[in-house]
C-alpha cells in the first residue's frame, strides 16, 4: 500500500517534471543551433565555405560540449549519416531517426520527440528535434561535386569517413538531442 502510494506520488511528480524537463531540452536545442549558426555565420562572413569548414571542424564539438557544461544536460548533434563519427546516433536517437526518415515528406518536418525513461534506477528524458538541410548547407553538405575543390579537400582530410554529403535542401540531416535527469525515485 505505502508502495503503492509513494509510486503515485512519483508518478504525478513525474508528470509535473516531465512538461518542465521538456520545455528545457527545446530551450536548449534551440540554444545550440543559434549559437551554431552564429558561428557558421560569423566564419562564412570571415573566409567563406573554406575558412568555415576549417573552423567549424575545429570548434564544433568544444563549443557543443561547452554549451552542454552551461546548461546542465547532456546535448549533442547526431545524424545517420554522420560527418564526425562523434556524432553517430544510439540505439534509442538511430530508431526515431529511421523512422523520421521513413514518415518524412519535404517540407513537412517530423515532429520533435520527447520521452521519459529509466535507466539504472534513474530517470531521464530525452529529446530529440529534426535538423533540416537548407540551401545554403549544400557547400559542404550537398552533392560532392557541388562542393568545391578547396572544401573537398579539407573534408577528405578531416574527415575520411564522411557520410554527410549528397544532401539536397529540405532533406533530413539528423537532429539535435537532449538528455535532462529527472527527480530519483
Ligand atoms: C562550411 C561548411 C559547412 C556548412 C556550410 C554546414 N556544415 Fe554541417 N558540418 C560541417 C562540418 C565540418 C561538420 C563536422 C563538425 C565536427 O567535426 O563536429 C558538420 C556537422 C554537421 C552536423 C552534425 C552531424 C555530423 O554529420 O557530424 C549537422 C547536424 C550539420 N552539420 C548540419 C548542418 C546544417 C543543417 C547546415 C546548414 C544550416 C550545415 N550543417 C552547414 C560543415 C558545414
Amino acid at each position: 500500500m505505502r508502495k503503492q502510494i509513494l509510486a503515485l506520488l512519483f508518478a504525478s511528480a513525474l508528470a509535473a517534471q516531465a512538461p518542465e524537463a521538456r520545455e528545457r531540452a527545446a530551450q536548449a536545442a534551440a540554444g545550440l543551433g543559434r549559437v551554431l549558426m552564429e558561428l557558421l555565420g560569423q566564419e562564412m562572413a570571415r573566409g567563406g565555405y573554406e575558412g568555415a569548414v576549417r573552423a567549424c571542424s575545429e570548434v564544433a564539438q568544444t563549443v557543443t560540449e561547452e554549451f552542454a557544461h552551461e546548461q546542465g544536460l547532456e546535448i549533442r548533434r547526431v545524424s545517420l549519416r554522420a560527418r564526425n563519427p562523434k556524432d553517430q546516433p544510439d540505439e534509442w536517437e538511430a530508431a526515431k531517426l529511421r523512422q523520421w526518415e521513413k514518415e518524412y515528406k519535404p517540407g513537412q518536418p517530423p515532429p520533435e520527440v520527447f520521452e521519459v525513461m529509466e535507466e539504472d534506477g534513474r530517470r531521464f528524458g530525452r529529446y530529440l528535434k529534426p535538423i533540416l538541410v537548407q540551401p545554403m548547407c549544400l557547400g559542404c553538405h550537398g552533392p560532392r561535386e557541388k562542393i568545391s575543390e578547396a572544401v573537398r579537400q579539407i573534408l577528405d582530410e578531416r574527415y575520411p569517413r564522411d557520410h554527410a554529403t549528397g544532401y539536397r535542401a529540405g532533406d533530413l540531416r539528423g537532429a539535435f538531442s537532449v538528455t535532462v535527469r529527472l527527480a530519483e525515485k
